[in-house]
């Protein structure tokens, strides 16, 4: 398997309740490499350019509103496989239906209010590690 960047966050609801550290350590006991990690907040348009992918969703709004409601930690990982991995450490979109030991079944709440956020294809892992961090993926 190649090795892959993926972008990473730890969402607002785990920030707040203290959880970054805990995933943090999952994220480094499953073999990834931390190449950066920031924390800091979403400006509306930044959420929005992000989650541009569901803008005619329902649940727009409420994602916009929810990510930009304080600090984030945001990360770029490498790992042979990365991207999928990340998405496995993560665990389903809701908690409800995560497989035990993620992270979402340990730290999410609600589908809204899943914990993290992981990149779902190569192509967003590039199209989101360049609007964070500003470079391409090979290039982390
Ligand atoms: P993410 O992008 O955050 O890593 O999550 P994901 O790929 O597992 O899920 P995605 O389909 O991309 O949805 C993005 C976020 O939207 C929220 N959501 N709410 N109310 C709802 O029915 C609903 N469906 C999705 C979730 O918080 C999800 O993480
Ligand atoms: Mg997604």
């Amino acid at each position: 398997m190649a090795i892959e960047h993926t972008f990473a966050m730890i969402k607002p609801d785990a920030v707040a309740a203290k959880h970054a550290g805990e995933i943090i350590s999952m994220i480094e006991k499953n073999g990834f490499e931390i190449l950066r990690m920031q924390k800091g907040q979403l400006s509306k348009e930044m959420a929005e350019t992000f989650y541009n992918v569901h803008k005619d969703r329902p649940f727009f709004n409420e994602l916009v509103e929810f990510v930009t409601s304080g600090p984030v930690i945001i990360m770029a990982l490498e790992k042979e496989g990365a991207i999928k991995a990340w998405r496995d450490l993560m665990g389903a979109t809701n908690p409800a239906d995560a497989a035990e030991g993620t992270v979402r079944k340990k730290f999410g709440t609600s589908i809204g209010h899943n914990a993290s956020h992981g990149s779902d294809a190569p192509e967003t892992a590039g199209f989101e590690l360049a609007l964070f961090f500003g470079r391409p993926a090979e290039d982390q």
